[in-house]
């Protein structure tokens, strides 16, 4: 019966994660590409300094991430270490749970593992999908987490996104719609949209957008770092079974000359 319940719950995680996501916002995709070093350094950058004044990533050590990543030792204790840690300690930050939910409402969860509970489309989305909102204790909401604890902390990059009018292209039953004359978009305006005021952030919205998807290349390598070893290792095994395969070729070539 325990077990029955357990396959029950294990069977039901992804659709309580989604449950746990809100509605039916419909999320970004984001294509990562855990290969690109430049792209995952960048995003390791972004993570510690944005991100662990609050989040730890505490199943992972400081040094596998510089080996990974090849980021030389010295760099990384200077400018990714803000917490006096040593090169071997894993990822820990000095916020206590119990203050941090007197502040946010909500202990900001550890996020080694967020990539694979939450997956990389909905953090692409999560973390571009911040908006004023005065009601809220820090002024912002979120489309994606609705009133959700967090602060808007990139928003020195993005600049402040307000819900507003945009010219957005029509769907109808999930489909994009198009003129069937001359092909163009077929757009009207509507009025819940984000968008961001001009000139209020650091970066332009293809910019921001870079970074976001290389922070979630961070998290997405941070949940599963064995990917990346995997994926040469699978790489060297195809190749090896190539060449093997023309030696058993002739081999069998050989062994099969007489019997014909
Ligand atoms: C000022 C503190 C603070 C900072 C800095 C911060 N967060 Fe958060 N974050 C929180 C809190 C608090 C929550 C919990 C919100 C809740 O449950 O309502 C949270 C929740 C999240 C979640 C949702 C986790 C889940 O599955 O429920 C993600 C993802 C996340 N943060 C990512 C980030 C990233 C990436 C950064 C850096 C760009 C960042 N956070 C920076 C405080 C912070």
């Amino acid at each position: 019966m325990k077990k029955l319940f357990a396959a029950f719950v294990i069977a039901a995680l992804p659709a309580l994660t989604f449950a746990a996501g809100g509605h039916d916002v419909e999320l970004d995709h984001v294509d990562i590409d855990l290969t690109d070093k430049a792209a995952l350094q960048d995003g390791a950058r972004t993570f510690a300094n944005y991100c662990m004044g609050c989040h730890s990533a505490k199943f992972q050590r400081y040094e596998r991430v510089a080996k990974d990543l090849g980021i030389p030792e010295e760099l990384m204790l200077e400018n990714l270490v803000f917490t006096g840690a040593k090169i071997g300690d894993h990822m820990q930050i000095g916020m206590k749970p119990s203050d941090a939910k007197t502040w946010f409402g909500a202990a900001p969860p550890d996020l080694t593992l967020v990539a694979r509970v939450r997956g990389t489309d909905w953090l692409y989305s999560y973390l571009r999908n911040f908006y004023e909102d005065p009601a809220r204790p820090w002024g912002v909401n979120n489309k994606i987490f609705p009133n959700v604890g967090m602060p808007n902390v990139l928003v020195g990059l993005q600049g402040r996104q307000v819900v507003g009018c945009k010219q957005v292209q029509a769907v109808e039953e999930g489909k994009k719609q198009y003129d069937p004359l001359t092909g163009a978009p077929i757009t009207h305006e509507a009025c819940d949209q984000l968008t961001i005021v001009p000139k209020t952030g650091k970066l332009s919205e293809a910019e921001f957008d870079q970074k976001v998807q290389n922070l979630v290349t961070f998290l997405a390598y941070s949940a599963d770092p064995n990917k990346l070893h995997m994926q040469r290792i699978g790489t060297y095994v195809l190749l090896y079974l190539a060449f093997f395969f023309v030696f058993a070729y002739l081999l069998k070539r050989e062994y099969w000359k007489d019997v014909h």
